[in-house]
C-alpha cells in the first residue's frame, strides 16, 4: 500500500491563511486598509486624528472653512462667534459645533450657504472634542 505524507506545508497553509483573513480584517476595522468602497477614504486615506490640537488643527480648520468670517467677537451670525478657545470651546462641548458641521437634524447647516466642510476635517473636529476639547 502506497504511504501517503501530507506535506507540513499543505497542513499550515489554511492556518496561514486565516490569521491573514483576520489580520486583514482586523486592520480593516481599526482603519489601517485602505476603503476602496468608500469614496471618502479612498481619496484621503491619511485623514490623522490623533492628539488633535486646537491651534495646529481646529482653529485653521474654522478659519479655512469660511466659518470666522460670519462667527467673530464683531459679527456672531445667530449669536455664536468661533473666534479663540473659550467661544469655539463652549459650541463644542453643546454639540452646537459638530451637529452643525455634520449636517444633523435640528441644527443650522454649516458653513451656511456653502459645501460641507471636508470630512476630514469633520472628523478632525470631532475627534478634538472627544478628546477632551482642550486647549492645546
Ligand atoms: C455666511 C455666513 C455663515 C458662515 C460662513 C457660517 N455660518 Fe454658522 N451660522 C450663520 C447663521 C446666520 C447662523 C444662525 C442660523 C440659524 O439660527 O438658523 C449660524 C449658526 C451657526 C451655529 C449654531 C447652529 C445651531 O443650530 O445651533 C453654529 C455652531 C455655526 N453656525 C457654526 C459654523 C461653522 C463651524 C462654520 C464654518 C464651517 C459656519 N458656521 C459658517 C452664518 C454662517
Amino acid at each position: 500500500m502506497r504511504k501517503r505524507y501530507i506535506s507540513s506545508y499543505n497542513l499550515i497553509k489554511p492556518t496561514i491563511m486565516g490569521w491573514f483573513t483576520l489580520a486583514c480584517t482586523g486592520s480593516t476595522l481599526l482603519g489601517g486598509c485602505t476603503y476602496y468602497d468608500d469614496e471618502t477614504y479612498f481619496d484621503n486615506p491619511t485623514c490623522s486624528t490623533l492628539d488633535m490640537s486646537y491651534t495646529r488643527d481646529i482653529a485653521p480648520i474654522l478659519d479655512e472653512g469660511g466659518c470666522l468670517s460670519c462667527h467673530n467677537d464683531g459679527f456672531a451670525s445667530g449669536g455664536v462667534s468661533l473666534q479663540g478657545y473659550e467661544a469655539t470651546k463652549q459650541m463644542a462641548v453643546s454639540g452646537r459645533l459638530l451637529g452643525s458641521i455634520k449636517h444633523e437634524d435640528g441644527y443650522a447647516w454649516m458653513p451656511q450657504g456653502m459645501p460641507q466642510l471636508d470630512k476630514c476635517y469633520i472628523d478632525k473636529v470631532s475627534a478634538w472634542i472627544q478628546q477632551g476639547a482642550l486647549n492645546n
